[in-house]
């Protein structure tokens, strides 16, 4: 009977994450994410006891500030792979990439050498300040290309978040939305939590991700698992991050 209670108690203290993180920056020092191997460690292993199995690394592809490659972002994948396995954290860890919306990303569609998620997905962030002056051309671009186009916490973006019926056309234009969990904490301010509640409620989101950088992110995930507004919100909410395991093979 005691434990009957226990395990009540326990089922409504926390709810659980999808299983699988699609958008984080835990490849050691190729970007703002984690600085060192032991910090990538840490992440993970933090990632893990939060009930995540499967973790596609994204780190920032952006030929001004980080200049990372296929090549360089999979040797890292490599070295991350082995020392999990070394330490015995029993999680999947693939890569992918964040691109951002510019020049040097059409050069790289156009040689088709893209990063993509599982399944032909590529995530895609734009300037904070201003609205990629190309955007919808890009989204086109890659579809015709036969990428599917994910944006990154479009909840971010000021010049976009309040403005559902562009999100709702993005969408219906074949680009998914992904919105980072702590937006829904409030984590970047009030704008991105009241938008990102609003994609969801009108169904328009299609993956989350814990963009995890560091571990104050880390930390706040914990705070968000035991939040009883955001598990209502998100309950039984069928986000695709758990298919694309599947996609991997
Ligand atoms: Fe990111």
């Amino acid at each position: 009977m005691f434990s009957f209670l226990k395990n009540s108690f326990k089922t409504i203290d926390t709810f659980a994450l999808p299983e699988v993180d699609m958008h984080a920056h835990i490849l050691p020092g190729i970007d703002d994410g984690a600085a060192t191997l032991e910090e990538s460690l840490i992440l993970i292993e933090k990632l893990y006891n939060l009930g995540y199995r499967h973790l596609i690394a994204t780190p920032h592809v952006y030929k001004e500030f980080y200049p990372n490659t296929g090549e360089i972002i999979l040797e890292k994948l490599n070295l991350v792979r082995n020392a999990i396995k070394e330490k015995g954290i029993n999680i999947r860890l693939d890569a992918a990439a964040e691109y951002f919306l510019d020049d040097h990303f059409d050069t790289l569609l156009q040689k088709d050498e893209i990063l993509t998620l599982p399944g032909g997905f590529v995530l895609v962030e734009m300037s904070f300040v201003a609205e990629h002056p190309h955007f919808r051309q890009s989204l086109f671009d890659m579809q015709l290309k036969g990428y599917k186009p994910v944006l990154a916490h479009p909840e971010r973006y000021p010049y976009l978040n309040q403005n559902i019926i562009a999100l709702q056309n993005l969408v219906d234009g074949g680009c998914r939305l992904q919105i980072n969990l702590l937006s829904l904490l409030g984590h970047y301010g009030k704008g991105p939590q009241l938008s990102a509640e609003k994609l969801i409620r009108h169904k328009l989101v299609s993956m989350v991700g814990t963009d995890v950088h560091h571990v104050q992110h880390t930390d706040q995930l914990y705070r968000l698992q035991r939040h009883p507004g955001i598990r209502k919100l998100l309950h039984r909410y069928d986000f695709e991050n758990t298919k694309l395991s599947a996609l991997s093979g």
